[in-house]
């Protein structure tokens, strides 16, 4: 299980949110990434202490430093663990391995790489701000907007959906880099993601107070989970129409799958019947997004929730059948989703409609809709996440803290628990 959120957000406010999805990746993008140096100096983002006369804070290298985890992405391939994994897959050595560089590190190409980049700053700045060789010297000037800059390169990490594909990049995989079933049979934790409770845990070094809200948009944590959430299946299907996944083996890439399907003990017998009627013995695709979007839909859109049902059960009957009909039975659910997907995103959700989001989530949870653990831990951060927006998380707490217990560690993990605790949530309300 994923670690819970460290802090409440306490304010919710409307959203006008940019729109700027086709921006490339970090990654992706021609620009010169100058490294963590170029950013790092005691007049740039190196300050010791938040600078007040500034309107950004300036001390952002030593948050990232000291307290964010993506500081040390490239130190964890040097540990034993990662050795492990390594020898495992008879790679020479992790640091050296260009699939493990790919997400514990800004690893562009050896031509975007400036004078003072260095592989070991791990995730840096420019991993999630994009290459800086057209901004660095033009972004600190008072007279350049927060357009200029991404007009010169920076990625929009204030837009939520732009944000949302940008973490999952490394936290899902995309085509080109992934945290394959064999790199998890050699011992790399299972990756879990939800967007809101990761933009929470990852340590803030900046705080969207009100000189933020005038060069940026302020996005409500409602929004921010709808957006993960709405790219995450979006892209779950993306990567299920891939080269790699329709490659012919006796076994397909089994991280597209509900991973504690197979794994397990055997006496403890949990299939029953859903509504999709896959037979008993069926190694189920991780639908976990996508049966959280059609709760969330259930409440805010329902003339939508029958059609992306059907499409769904149709994805589910199509892996019994062949990879083909996978990928056309996935491409046909994308593009239902697809129209639905800005909007989830950009809504405005007052108090009253996030009740109901919530109410649904849990009367679903207590009828034992997400037997699976995947579906089971998305079901509870959302349902935190609403509880802290609505401010009555602190009145809960022991309710919770028990759902809480149920999927904290996902090799106990009794869907029936999980159900009747939610069915007592929904009772404290
Ligand atoms: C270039 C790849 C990459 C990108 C992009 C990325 N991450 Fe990460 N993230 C990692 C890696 C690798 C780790 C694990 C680092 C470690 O522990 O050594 C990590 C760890 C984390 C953690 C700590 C995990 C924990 O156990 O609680 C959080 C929180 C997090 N990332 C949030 C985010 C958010 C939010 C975004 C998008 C704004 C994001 N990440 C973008 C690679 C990335
Ligand atoms: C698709 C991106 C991706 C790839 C490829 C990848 N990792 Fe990771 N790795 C992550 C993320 C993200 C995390 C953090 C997961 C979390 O805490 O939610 C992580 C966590 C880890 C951890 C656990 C760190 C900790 O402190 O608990 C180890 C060890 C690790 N990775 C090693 C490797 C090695 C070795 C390779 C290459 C064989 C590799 N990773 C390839 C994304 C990736
Ligand atoms: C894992 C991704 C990630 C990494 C790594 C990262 N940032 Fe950020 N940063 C964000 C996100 C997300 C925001 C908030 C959204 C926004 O304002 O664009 C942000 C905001 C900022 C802001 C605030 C902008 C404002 O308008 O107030 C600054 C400045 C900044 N980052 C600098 C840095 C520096 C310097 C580093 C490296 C030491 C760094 N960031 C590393 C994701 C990241
Ligand atoms: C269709 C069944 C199936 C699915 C789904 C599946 N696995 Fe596996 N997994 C296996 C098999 C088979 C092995 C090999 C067991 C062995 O070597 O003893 C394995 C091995 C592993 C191992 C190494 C265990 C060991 O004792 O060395 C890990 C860790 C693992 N899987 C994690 C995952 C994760 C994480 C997921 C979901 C993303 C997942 N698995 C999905 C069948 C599955």
């Amino acid at each position: 299980m994923v670690r819970r959120k460290l802090t409440a957000l306490a304010l919710l406010l409307g959203i006008a949110a940019g729109t700027a999805h086709a921006q490339p990746l970090p990654e992706e993008g021609a620009d010169i990434h100058q490294g963590v140096a170029s950013c790092a100096t005691s007049v740039c983002h190196g300050k010791v202490s938040a600078d007040p006369e500034s309107n950004v804070w300036l001390n952002e290298y030593r948050v990232w430093l000291r307290q964010d985890y993506h500081s040390r992405a490239y130190r964890t391939l040097q540990t034993a663990q990662s050795q492990a994994i390594a020898d495992k897959l008879g790679l020479p050595s992790a640091q050296g391995a260009k699939i493990c560089l790919d997400c514990h590190a800004d690893n562009v190409p050896a031509d975007s790489r400036g004078r003072r980049f260095q592989i070991s700053d791990g995730v840096g700045c420019e991993a999630c701000h994009g290459g800086g060789g057209r901004w660095l010297e033009s972004h600190a000037e008072t007279t350049t907007s927060h357009a200029d800059n991404i007009a010169q390169g920076m990625y929009p990490t204030e837009d939520p959906m732009a944000r949302a594909r940008l973490c999952l990049s490394c936290h899902l995989g995309t085509r080109d880099k992934f945290a394959t079933h064999e790199i998890m049979g050699a011992g790399h934790p299972r990756l879990a993601f939800e967007l809101e409770t990761f933009t929470v845990n990852q340590p803030a070094h900046y705080e969207a107070d009100a000189d933020y809200r005038e060069r940026k948009p302020y996005i409500a944590s409602v929004n921010m989970w709808l957006a993960g959430l709405a790219v995450t299946g979006m892209h779950t299907l993306e990567l299920l129409q891939e080269e790699w996944f329709t490659q012919p083996s006796l076994v397909p890439e089994l991280s597209f799958f509900q991973c504690h399907a197979c794994h397990h003990p055997m006496d403890d017998l949990r299939w029953s019947q859903e509504p999709d009627r896959l037979p008993p013995g069926t190694a189920r695709l991780n639908d976990a997004s996508l049966v959280l979007l059609l709760a969330v839909l259930e409440t805010l859109s329902p003339g939508d929730v029958a059609g992306l049902r059907s499409d769904l059960n149709a994805l589910h009957q199509a892996s019994l059948q062949s990879r083909e009909r996978v990928v056309s039975a996935a491409r046909a659910l994308h593009a239902r989703l697809e129209p639905l997907v800005d909007q989830l995103s950009k809504g405005e959700y007052g108090p009253e409609q996030q009740r109901q989001l919530r109410r649904e989530l849990l009367a679903q949870s207590a009828a034992e809709r997400f037997r699976h653990f995947t579906a089971a831990e998305q079901a509870f951060l959302a349902v935190e996440t609403l509880s802290l927006s609505l401010g009555d998380a602190e009145r809960l707490k022991p309710r919770l803290d028990a759902l809480y217990a149920s999927v904290e560690d996902e090799n106990r993990f009794v869907p029936q628990q999980f159900a009747v605790l939610a069915r007592q949530l929904m009772g404290a309300l």
